[in-house]
């Protein structure tokens, strides 16, 4: 491999480096890095090198044919507290195994199992908006989808609403997340050891989600009962090969890492799915078109993923420009070498999945939204790496064909009964946090579609 000339890259500060920017505002600090410099930028912090790939070749290296060689960032060690050895943050032999035994409770034909329950809880949500609807009274959209992917969560994981504790579970999901995102960059750590009010909310917030969950594997195991839901399969998995169940901790992790990882993910594109919708009409109305065409005001069903083919498509070019993950970062294990460059054991690299989404050599303008770019032979000539709203490799997503049904069933139920104004801003940036959420949240006016 030829070696590469000396790398530039952002200057930063002395000692610190470009700490203080990836912290400050890490969405125009990637994106004007990517911007000025090459597919391979220097990243100086504290006083370690790091480097953001932007190829994407580069990331089918580190996460499919070198992916042995790069494990998850100690950065994601503040979700610890929350995610324990849960698959999100597990490596070696401990994900591998768990990743096979989880495996098949996601294949197809059991999230097909899980349709109606989705759809019952869609159905039952939205008389919360025609409430709305009849009241003309704005709302947050950013809550309410946040409200109905946690509802589906619940029940498809549990076969509850969690009744009076649902509250307390979501406002608990919403602390864990942002505090989270603000640890995350606390390379040393002391932020987080201090005797502050968000410290303790945060570990109260924890040790409820956690209680609650180890309550209902408790009672489950007490009253063993037939039941179709997701937490039933896993309680059921055996390993091929000892025979074994999981235990009643690695259980817990699992539950609270497929709870949290599936559920403000979903949550958030659902929300950008809705504002970008009502502001490109005409791919509204050609969504609603195959909708009364597949359904004619039917409720979907586990088949109609398939001939949804529009509104799956609409949904992907969401997850082009909005993926609700939009970066991460892997450390080397040992010596590596990508495109030229040495990358030492030990090094980070940073791989951002906006930043590749709407790269301009990839990307025909690359801002504009365009569902068709999704069309068979569009995609036959891209490189498969150049997309990966749910990553890529053997860390794939395990959650991706579920959140798919779960956005175009919402979709296509709200938007053949409800016309959206949104009454926020058009085009707010984006936060700070691990998911790629507006700054501030989206109100919107739903209406009655007078067609229906
Ligand atoms: C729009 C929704 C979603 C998006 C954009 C998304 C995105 C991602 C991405 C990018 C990864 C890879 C992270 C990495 O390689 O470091 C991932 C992993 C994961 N996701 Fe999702 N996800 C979504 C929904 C879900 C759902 C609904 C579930 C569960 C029901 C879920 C469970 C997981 C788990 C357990 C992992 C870790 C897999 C492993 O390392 O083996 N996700 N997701």
């Amino acid at each position: 491999m030829k070696p590469r000339k000396e790398l530039a890259g952002p200057k930063g500060y002395p000692i610190l480096g470009v700490l203080p920017m990836l912290r400050g505002n890490t969405f125009k600090f990637l994106v004007e890095t990517a911007r000025n410099f090459g597919d391979i930028v220097p990243l100086r912090i504290l006083m370690t090198t790091a480097y953001l790939l932007n190829h994407p070749a580069h990331v089918e290296h580190v996460l499919q044919k070198n992916y042995r060689n790069y494990r998850k960032t100690p950065m994601l060690g503040k979700l610890r507290p929350v995610l324990g050895d849960g698959l999100f943050m597990s490596e070696g032999e401990l994900w591998t195994r768990q990743r096979k035994l989880i495996q098949p409770s996601f294949h197809k034909e059991r999230i097909d199992a899980l349709a109606s329950r989705m759809t019952d809880i869609i159905q039952s949500h939205l008389k919360t908006w025609e409430t709305r609807a009849h009241s003309g009274e704005a709302f947050n959209l950013s809550d309410d989808t946040s409200i109905l992917t946690l509802e589906i969560a619940l029940q498809t994981m549990f076969s509850t609403g969690l009744g009076g504790d649902a509250n307390g579970f979501a406002e608990a999901m919403k602390i864990v997340h942002d505090v989270s995102s603000k640890r995350i960059w606390d390379i040393t750590g002391l932020g987080e050891m201090m005797p502050t009010k968000k410290n303790r909310d945060f570990k109260a917030a924890v040790d409820f989600l956690q209680g609650v969950v180890s309550r209902i594997i408790d009672e489950r195991r007490a009253k063993p009962a037939v039941r179709d839901d997701l937490l039933s399969i896993l309680m059921d998995t055996r390993d091929a090969e000892t025979n074994e169940a999981m235990s009643d901790r690695q259980l817990r992790d699992e539950v609270m890492t497929l709870m949290l990882a599936g559920h403000d993910t979903t949550a958030t594109m659902v929300a950008w799915a809705l504002l970008m919708l009502t502001q490109h009409p005409v791919h509204l109305e050609r969504m609603r078109d195959e909708a009364d065409m597949v359904l004619a005001g039917r409720i979907p069903e586990a088949g109609d993923v398939k001939t949804l083919d529009y509104t799956r498509r609409l949904i992907q070019e969401v997850a082009r420009l909005r993926p609700s993950f939009w970066w991460f970062a892997r450390v080397a294990i040992n010596d590596d070498n990508i495109a030229g460059q040495p990358i030492k054991a030990g090094t980070t690299v940073f791989i951002s999945q906006y930043l590749i989404h709407t790269l301009p050599n990839v990307w025909d303008d690359p801002e504009k939204f365009d569902p068709d770019r999704f069309l068979p032979d569009q995609i036959s000539g891209r490189s498969k790496f150049a997309y990966f709203p749910f990553g890529a490799g053997p860390r794939v997503c395990i959650g991706s064909g579920f959140a798919m049904m779960e956005m175009q069933f919402a979709l296509a139920m709200i938007f053949r009964r409800f016309d959206l104004e949104i009454t926020s801003e058009k085009a707010p940036e984006f936060g700070n946090l691990i998911t790629l959420r507006p700054t501030k949240d989206i109100f919107a006016r739903a209406k009655l579609r007078l067609r229906h």
